[in-house]
Formats: structure tokens, sequence, C-alpha cells
């Protein structure tokens, strides 16, 4: 017979894209399992559920980390960002247009992650060619694509960002 203590719950206080979140979760749940489960944020998926392929990227104040290897009590306190925050970023806005132009997804289950990353490579490192994108989303799996089409993209949301796409003083907006 089960008892309480057999799942030991947690309040959690977690900025959620901008949201603050309170929750009862279990301890050992992690914060996809959160995300999904608790706030009814489905965008972030699992694959391996062991740190592997990255479906499950999100950033955990502005880190791009594993969701399925952060508890959700570790981000108590803290600010999680998931892709349904694309919305306001229009780098993001810009990545997801691109992957549709250049085919770069199929089955889309990998895309979530695959955004995250290409999201923090193109607000990390503006400079990125075209092997270091490589190298940068070589943490994501995809099992559709071949990978060539999602460098593609990342690759011309880069140069469009060179070009000034992005500037906030070219285009008066919030980049
Ligand atoms: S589900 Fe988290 S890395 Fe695969
Ligand atoms: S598009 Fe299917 S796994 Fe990447």
């Amino acid at each position: 017979m089960s008892t309480p203590l057999d799942n030991p719950k947690t309040r959690v206080r977690v900025d959620v894209n901008g949201r603050v979140m309170v929750r009862d979760v279990e301890c050992r749940k992690h914060l996809v399992d959160f995300l999904r489960e608790d706030c009814g944020l489905k965008g972030s998926h699992l694959g391996c559920e062991h740190g592997v392929c990255g479906a499950c990227t999100v950033r955990l104040d502005g880190q791009i980390v594993r969701g399925c290897l952060v508890l959700a009590a570790q981000a108590d306190g803290h600010r999680v960002e998931t892709v349904e925050t694309a919305s306001p970023s229009r780098r993001l806005k810009a990545l997801q247009d691109a992957f549709v132009e250049h085919n770069a997804l199929q089955c889309g289950y990998c895309t979530p992650g695959m955004l995250m990353a290409a999201l923090d490579l193109v607000e990390r490192r503006p400079d990125a060619n075209r092997e270091q994108v490589r190298a940068w989303m070589s943490g994501n799996y995809c099992r559709c694509t071949g990978y060539h089409a999602i460098v593609d993209a990342v690759c011309s949301v880069l140069a469009q960002q060179k070009a000034g796409r992005f500037d906030a003083a070219a285009e008066g907006a919030q980049a």
C-alpha cells in the first residue's frame, strides 16, 4: 500500500515565460514534465529522457538545459523559457520561418529543442561559421532531416542578423 511519503511533494514557484507558476509537484518530477503536465506547455518534448537527444531543451535563467535532467524543484525561484516564448522574440520567429523555408523539419518532434538551441547560438555566437553551427547543434538529435537543412536554416538567420535585421535601432522594435 502506498503512502503520501512514497511520492513526497514540494511547492515550487517558477517564472515560466514571464508567468509565475506556483504548483505542488512530486520532488522527483523533472522540469520538462512539470512544464508539460503542470503548466500545460507541451512544446518541450520528451525523447530519450536521458539527456542525450535534446528534444526537451529549455532555458533556465538564460542557460540552455536538458529539461529531463533538471528537477522541477531545482527550478524553484528561477526563470524558465520554453519554445512557447517564441512570439515576443523576433530571432526565434525568424528561426521558425527559416526552418520552414529550408525544409528543416519533417515530423517536427526535435524542432522545439532545435529552435531553443539555435536561438541560444544566434544570441551568443553571432559570428559562428557553418562548422561551428554544426558543432553547436550536434547536441540535438534529429531522426528525419539529415541535419543539413537545419544548419542551412540557422546559418540563414545568422546572415540576417549580420545584415542588421534584428537591430532595434534599425527597425524600432524589440529584437
Ligand atoms: S528527452 Fe531530454 S535529452 Fe532527450
Ligand atoms: S524532424 Fe523528425 S526528428 Fe527531427
